[in-house]
């Protein structure tokens, strides 16, 4: 695959199915991870242009208006449409995905498919989407409609920029909201690219608007919005905190959060030892580690503990890191300085904290933010690198003997968005997948599809990404309920 020439066509804010600057004029450097060079200036939406998007998003949400009166599966007319485009698109996106987030370039092409699938899943709930009839007590006829929740925020970062925007506009277009999507100021890209889409599909001016900027700013200002009904986040726990604080100082808005992650990732003594292997190190490496769903604590039985440790260290270490574009790329660099140090940070930790290294442990060269795929043994529960995410290329692998003990482990963390199981034993894995407090279980396998339900049980989360769920999220119910003359 050959993305071609790279070219940043979109570098304004998208309000109203226009490209503008930002009121305020300022624009915002864009880093190529892999060089650390500037891509691109980007126009940085502050208070004042939230406040324009929002008004374009709420005008769009009148009674009456175009979107409104719109049939509903005309909706989903235009979402297919959406989701044609990214096609058409994929590899133009794709490429700019990977100059400004790293992403190995073939991973960011089927991401893009992969996003305008999840559309397509959305665009065919549009006109199945309804309320119930109710035998209500008394003489009357009483009904429930569903319907949209309003202006809804969406915050998104920058691990996977399009998927996870469009595991949000999905919902919120299928059930008729209005979208202002904040991306993360790292990846603000591919977002506009997309946004221009929007514009050639058709959807009417303010359903949609794209304002990059940073985050204690623009987003802030988003989730402070009184016209805003709704904030739907993905990222850190840490800011998660923060939007429901702001949920609360303004309007009450709803909120659903799909927060970070120390997801279990198991495996018994019965497991297929080389498959085994290469699935824990998807579930670890996958992005480059930078995964909400990584599966960065790989507790592995005893039985199989030394083999399995002896092959991951080989496979860490045959991994090839470097330029997203080259097609032997299988990791590419981590996002920025900041993750870059996070990740340093937490290496020496672990060693501190008596961890044995294994493999890996270093930055790669001194342009761009490389690191080496890192495997850390003899990890216990207690040290930091298997309480807090890390966000990274580093693999923990822990020790146990008995299933109950390796549950009561694995559930002994404030996380809870993902784990997986590895095991022939049908028993165990349905014992496990009960019993573990988490809000998706993979058996022999690793990965979310758009018909199933994703988010986390405790400080992983509130509400779902994807599946009928999500949908439930962007409504309201209404009831009605009408005075008969008589019981009928
Ligand atoms: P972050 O949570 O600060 O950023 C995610 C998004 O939230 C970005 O769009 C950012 O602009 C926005 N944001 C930041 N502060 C905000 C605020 N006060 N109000 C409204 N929006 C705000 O995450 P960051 O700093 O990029 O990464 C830090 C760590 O968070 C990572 O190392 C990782 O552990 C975790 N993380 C988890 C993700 C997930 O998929 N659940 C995604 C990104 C980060
Ligand atoms: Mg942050």
């Amino acid at each position: 695959m050959d993305p071609g020439i790279i070219e940043v066509k979109y570098n304004k804010l998208f309000i109203n199915n226009e490209f503008v600057d930002a009121v305020s004029n300022k624009t915002f450097k864009v880093i190529n991870p892999s060089t650390e060079k500037i891509i691109a200036e980007i126009a940085e939406a502050d208070k004042a242009d939230v406040d324009k998007a929002v008004a374009a998003a709420k005008a769009a949400f009148l009674r009456g208006s175009e979107w409104r009166s719109m049939d509903a599966s005309q909706r989903g007319k235009l979402i297919n449409k959406l989701a044609d485009l990214m096609d058409r698109n994929a590899k133009e996106i794709g490429g700019l995905e990977s100059l400004n987030c790293g992403k190995i370039y073939s991973n960011a092409v089927r991401e893009i498919y992969g996003a305008a699938n999840v559309l397509r899943y959305y665009a065919g709930y549009c006109d199945k989407i309804h309320g119930n009839t109710i035998p209500a007590d008394g003489n009357y006829f009483s009904l429930t409609r569903k319907e949209p929740i309003g202006v809804v925020g969406q915050i998104v970062p920058w691990n996977f920029p399009i998927t996870l925007m469009i595991w949000k506009w999905g919902p919120a277009l299928a059930t008729g909201c209005t979208i202002v999507t904040k991306p993360a100021e790292q990846t603000p890209l591919t977002a506009l690219a997309v946004a221009a889409l929007v514009k050639e599909a058709g959807f009417p001016p303010g359903v949609i608007n794209v304002i990059p900027g940073f985050g204690p700013i623009a987003g802030e200002a988003l989730c402070l919005h009184n016209d805003v009904r709704k904030v739907a986040f993905t990222g850190s726990t840490k800011v998660g905190h923060r939007i429901m604080e702001y949920a609360a100082k303004s309007n009450l808005k709803k909120v659903s959060l799909e927060l970070g992650g120390k997801s279990p990732f198991v495996i018994f003594n019965d497991a297929d030892v080389n498959e085994a292997v290469e699935l824990a190190h998807i579930a670890a490496y996958v992005n480059h580690g930078q995964t909400c769903c990584a599966g960065s604590r790989t507790f592995v039985q005893s039985g199989i503990y030394e083999e399995f440790l002896r092959k991951s260290i080989e496979k860490a270490k045959a991994k090839k890191v470097g330029d997203p574009f080259k097609p032997e790329t299988e990791q590419g660099p981590q996002i920025d300085k900041p993750s870059f140090e996070k990740i340093m940070f937490m290496i020496e930790e672990g060693k501190r904290q008596g961890a044995t290294l294994e493999t890996g442990g270093n930055r790669i060269g001194n342009e761009g933010y490389f690191v080496e795929p890192t495997i850390f043994s003899s990890v216990t529960d207690d040290m930091t690198i298997a309480r807090e995410e890390i966000f990274g290329p580093v693999q923990s692998i822990l020790k146990f003997e008995t299933l109950e003990e390796v549950i009561e482990r694995a559930n002994d963390t404030y996380y809870g968005l993902a784990a997986g199981i590895i095991t022939k034993d049908i028993n165990t894995a349905l014992v496990f997948a009960q019993s573990v407090e988490a809000g998706s279980v993979w058996v022999n396998c690793f990965g979310s599809a758009p018909q199933t339900p994703f988010g986390g049980y405790k400080q992983s989360g509130i509400g779902r990404d994807l599946g009928e769920e999500s949908i439930q999220d962007y409504l309201e119910t209404k009831t009605i309920s009408i005075k008969l003359p008589m019981k009928c």
